[in-house]
């Protein structure tokens, strides 16, 4: 099948690598197939506000370095349950997911391509089963995601929490503190851990397994006990103490979001560390530093080659599929296999076997 038209919306949050995204796809469905291409703007929410941009080779010049998305994006827009802030503070919740199919038609697009994560595909899913021909192109920056090996964004995040690792490691181990980094991951402790492990941690809290604050100050006495007073921890926003809870900051577009911002475990950690030990203890939130700026190489090229391998999925009418990354190959997975489903790191994973092998504690 030809593709004379096509649509492209980024969802959710933002990361590095959706510029490289957008114009791979771009490229090559003008290039291969001469179709014309249409960016909707702000995730869904285009397709219920009818915002959109021709995209073409010219204007996608340039983009392939560059950090956010220029189609913008949000993680309130879910058109099947969207939310709305009222004057008096109550959230009204309605289904515009008709509005969208009207647009999508209107548009006339054969295929419309989903970038997005966990969230952001299950709606793509949800248009398929609507009528909607949908390709969806994984992205997040916690590399939670089933079905694929890695989704782009995820490599930048890792760099960034790393280069952030070897200064804290300079500045800690000068004046001899304990110095907690707090990183992305909601649900998943892949950043917290691969970054953890590359950037020399001592400890790595992740989601996965609850921690027992006397063994992350055993660990913290035992390196000062050797001789070494200062101590790197990395914790996932997710973690949390064995029996408690994650810790969850209120606001009003949490409640319009629909899902909680977390935030404020490394402070937590702190107080904790600081009334069991007579060392110096901070902490840093490194929050969307993670999430800004330019891709590094492995998602620049994960990104293009998802973008041109989702065109080419299209233009052969396989739709209702997400490109995905099956080391060394791109692979397409039914988005119904995915739906709802997030990847955490397995307990028996070789990674924690490996961190632990080589002495840093997980915090049990
Ligand atoms: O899902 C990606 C992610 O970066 C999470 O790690 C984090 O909890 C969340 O997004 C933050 O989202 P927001 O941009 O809404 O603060």
């Amino acid at each position: 099948m030809g593709l004379k038209r096509v649509g492209i919306l980024t969802g959710g949050g933002d990361c590095s690598g959706l510029n490289a995204v957008i114009r791979a796809v771009t490229r090559a469905a003008i290039i291969g197939y001469g179709a014309e291409v249409i960016g909707i703007e702000g995730g869904f929410e285009g397709l219920i506000t009818g915002h959109t941009q021709e995209l073409t080779v010219r204007n996608t010049r340039d983009i392939l370095t560059l950090g956010g998305t220029i189609l913008g994006t949000t993680n309130k827009g879910n058109p099947f349950e969207y939310r709305q802030l009222a004057p008096d503070g109550t959230i009204t919740v309605s289904d515009f997911s008709d509005k969208a199919m009207e647009t999508y038609r209107s548009l006339g697009l054969d295929c419309l391509f989903v970038v997005g994560g966990e969230g952001t595909l299950e709606i793509a899913y949800k248009f398929q089963l609507k009528g909607a021909n949908v390709v969806g192109i994984p992205k997040t920056i916690d590399n939670d995601l089933e079905g694929t090996d890695y989704t782009f964004g995820y490599q930048t995040a890792v760099e960034i929490v790393c280069d952030a690792l070897d200064r804290l490691h300079t500045t800690g181990k000068s004046h001899q503190r304990v110095m907690i980094l707090e990183v992305m991951g909601r649900t998943a402790g892949w950043i917290a851990l691969e970054a953890g492990i590359a950037g020399g941690a001592h400890i790595i809290l992740i989601p996965e397994i609850p921690y027992n604050i006397d063994k992350v100050v055993e660990k913290i006495l035992l390196r000062e006990k050797g001789g070494s007073p200062f101590s790197i921890i990395v914790v996932a926003e997710g973690a949390k103490e064995e029996g408690g809870d994650v810790i969850v900051q209120a606001s009003a577009s949490t409640r319009l979001q629909g899902v909680p911002q977390l935030g404020g475990v490394s402070a937590y950690l702190a107080d904790q560390i600081k009334k069991r030990v007579d060392l110096e203890v901070r902490y840093t939130v490194l929050g969307h530093i993670q999430r800004g700026g330019s891709p590094c190489a492995f998602d620049r090229i994960l990104g293009t080659r998802l973008g041109s391998e989702a065109v080419r999925a299209a233009a052969e009418g396989k739709f209702g599929t997400m490109v995905a990354l099956k080391t060394p190959n791109v692979v397409l997975v039914p988005l119904s296999e995915l739906a709802g489903r997030v990847r955490r790191v397995p307990l028996d994973s070789q990674l924690i076997r490996t961190a632990e092998a080589i002495g840093i504690s997980m915090g049990r």
